[in-house]
């Protein structure tokens, strides 16, 4: 039977070596906060409890976990003030009293950090021992090293600021994600003291007290190195984006979507591509959005929030749409903004068209019906609707509420109704049909 697990997730620190007023744990990337990705594969073992201490910006740190994991067995406790990673684990200690199974800690600044791993973490803990996680890495600078004795075991960890010059160059790194027996955890805790250059009390101590006192430290070496990374400042979290942009991606392609240049394709966390549809260079699909099947998207396209192309949907070159559906088949090729739009299918939305959403105070729908023809270069002023199959010729500025009827052609500043649709035909006013059709 699985071992019973609670996780401590420690995220009270302000992180000031971000330079950011914001809580470190939530900076976001790819989408969601670090936090979140933490949370996630911390979940991901079924954990009886997962206890999330705070500190700095509490009720924003608890409010995001919560908002995004709202039926998680996540309970919060404080540490008020941040008196080193041994001490928050002690704030934890409430919620860990009589509780004999395996307690696994980590850091909520690994957003890499793989439920995989900690799974082997835990499979490497046995008896009254503990395991941890290390990685070895070229640039270890930062992290606490791992001091080990002539047999291999773990002597100590070394903070790298409390390190001689030789501890330095050890290339290996410990993550700070642990497993512990719960009481053991508890006893030693009670005993770290906080002589070292910060003055803090560090979790980092208790692992040397194991060994000292015979007891088993697994040191389990990440089959991933990244996934050891922790984030302390803004250029850290630059580099593991691009490690969870790998994943998002590569988990695409393998659902038949064809991203052809990956490297310049933003795609948050829980967008939804169906296969077959392709993605062009130069394109950022962010968080909600929801693409169907045989699309088309970008190169140089920006979807936002609340975005959903319908099957076969195509949206291509410096258009930017939010909060808006595309309908089946449904085409916005060049330069256009969709905000707040319902469009119908088969909608040709010409070059430079603009849904003008906002008037200044608030934010305002347009609705497109099916077979519409949208001119180039139109204004839709929101509120507005456009009938199904009506047109608007090049250049139309469509006022606020106007509402073109079904069927429809609209041309001109401010765009006025043409009473006889085939004009043209007797020589009369053309609606100057320069949609786009590629
Ligand atoms: C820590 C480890 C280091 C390890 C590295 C891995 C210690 C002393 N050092 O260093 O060995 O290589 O992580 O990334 O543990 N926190 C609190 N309360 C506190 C202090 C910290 O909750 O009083 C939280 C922070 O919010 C953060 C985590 O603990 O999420 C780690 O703290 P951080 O300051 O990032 O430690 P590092 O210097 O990275
Ligand atoms: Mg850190």
């Amino acid at each position: 039977m699985a071992q019973a697990v609670r996780v401590v997730v420690l995220a009270a620190g302000q992180g000031k070596r971000m330079q950011s007023a914001h809580p470190k744990v939530l900076h976001q990337v790819c989408g969601r906060s670090m936090l979140a990705w933490v949370l996630e594969a911390a979940l991901e073992l079924d954990p009886e409890r997962v206890i999330l201490v705070v500190g700095h910006g509490r009720e924003e740190v608890q409010a995001a976990a919560l908002a995004e994991f709202p039926d998680a067995p996540i309970s919060c406790v404080v540490q008020e003030d941040q008196l080193g990673t041994g001490h928050a684990v002690e704030c934890a200690a409430g919620e860990l009293q009589g509780f004999d199974g395996s307690v696994v800690v980590l850091c909520g600044d690994m957003p890499l950090l793989r439920s995989e791993s900690l799974a082997a973490l835990l499979e490497a803990r046995s008896g009254e021992g503990m395991a941890m996680l290390t990685s070895f890495t070229e640039s270890p600078t930062g992290y606490g090293r791992i001091v080990r004795d002539e047999e291999g075991n773990l002597q100590k960890i070394v903070e790298e600021r409390d390190a001689s010059h030789e501890e330095r160059l050890i290339p290996e790194i410990n993550s700070g994600v642990y497993a512990f027996g719960c009481s053991e955890l508890l006893a030693y805790l009670g005993r770290v003291e906080s002589e070292n250059s910060q003055g803090e009390r560090y979790l980092t101590d208790v692992p040397g007290m194991y060994a000292a006192e015979g007891r088993e430290v697994g040191l389990v070496e990440l089959l991933d190195a990244e996934e050891g990374a922790g984030v302390n400042s803004l250029a850290d979290l630059a580099e593991v984006r691009w490690g969870l942009q790998l994943r998002i991606l590569e988990h695409h392609l393998s659902a038949g979507v064809h991203i052809e240049d990956p490297a310049t394709t933003y795609i948050d966390h829980g967008v939804e591509i169906g296969s077959g549809t392709k993605i062009f260079p130069c394109t950022v699909l962010r968080g909600g959005v929801r693409v169907g099947s045989g699309c088309e998207v970008g190169p140089f396209t920006h979807l936002r929030e609340g975005t959903v192309l319908e099957d076969g949907a195509q949206v291509g070159n410096f258009t930017e749409c939010k909060k808006s559906t595309l309908g089946a088949g449904s085409k916005a090729k060049h330069l256009s903004y969709l905000g707040d739009a319902v469009i119908g299918e088969g909608v040709n939305i010409g070059a430079g068209t603009i849904f003008a959403n906002y008037d200044g105070a608030s934010k305002h729908k347009t609705l497109v019906g099916d077979g519409a023809f949208v001119g180039s270069g139109t204004t839709i002023v929101a509120p507005n609707e456009i009938g199904a199959a009506a047109t608007t010729g090049a250049g139309a500025v469509v006022t606020s509420s106007a509402n073109v009827g079904e069927g429809e052609v609209w041309v001109g500043v401010p765009a006025r109704k043409l009473e006889n649709k085939h004009t043209q035909e007797d020589g009369g006013e053309s609606p100057n049909q320069e949609g786009e059709e590629d």
